[in-house]
């Protein structure tokens, strides 16, 4: 469903149930005032219209996560989860950091005066963007390749030497993933914004939270069942 400004607070609230925490959160009347279209409906609240859309999705992807963490993988083969992977979180990971750095280039130009720690923040946000980008691109184009080969034709000896390498080599990158993401949390008292702290600030911390836990899952995928898988197939 398309929402736009004028779609109204009750029909989005009743079509996405997810939307639902974020009204609450923000303090949107959805229930009484639910005829009243988005832009009137956020009159007052200090929360912008794009904000609240970015936060509804981050619900609705959230919620979709949850639910799939619930599915069996571990009777799948590797293959078919690295198609998941790839559907579910590398498509969000390339869509969130751009929009999650904007966030964080806004909060730091106006609050970096005051809470000078936002820098090692926005130092610590870059250098993650900076390892999931190359790390991406390495598993879609060599790693998740040689895996899905392998599945197919099954693992010679050099393929599969080659195979654990690379798998030893996405560990070691998870794991500096893992530091940043603990960095990041320790940073910001564990998302939490100090008082006073405008909209933009509070859905910067939400969003990285929501980053944060979508990359947890990813990386659970990968580590403890795909990769567990794919070491079945070439020491079996
Ligand atoms: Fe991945
Ligand atoms: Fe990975």
């Amino acid at each position: 469903m398309e929402i736009t400004q004028e779609t109204s607070v009750g029909h989005i609230a009743t079509t996405i149930p997810a939307s639902i925490d974020v009204f609450e959160r923000f303090g949107v009347d959805f229930c009484c005032g639910g005829d009243k279209p988005l832009s009137e409906a956020l009159r007052g609240t200090g929360v912008s219209v794009g904000d609240l859309l970015a936060e509804i999705e981050a619900a609705v992807a959230a919620l979709a996560s949850e639910q799939r963490l619930h599915e069996d993988w571990s009777e799948r083969d590797p293959a078919s989860l690295a198609d998941h992977v790839e559907r579910a979180h590398h498509i969000y990971l390339r869509e969130k950091l751009p929009y999650v750095g904007e966030k964080m280039a806004t909060v730091l130009r106006v609050h970096g005066e005051l809470h000078p720690e936002l820098f090692e923040l926005g130092r610590l946000l870059e250098h993650l963007r900076k390892e999931i980008d190359a790390h991406l691109e390495t598993e879609e184009t060599v790693v998740f390749p040689a895996l899905r080969e392998i599945v197919e034709t099954g693992a010679s000896g050099t393929k599969g030497a080659a195979l654990e390498d690379s798998l030893q080599m996405l560990e070691t990158e998870h794991d500096e993933v893992g530091r940043l993401l603990k960095a990041m949390r320790g940073i910001t008292s564990n998302y939490h914004p100090p008082a006073g702290a405008c909209a933009t600030y509070s859905v910067l911390f939400r969003e990285l939270q929501a980053l944060e836990a979508d990359i947890h899952r990813h990386v659970h995928l990968e580590n403890n069942i795909m990769f567990a898988a794919a070491r079945k197939l070439i020491r079996p």
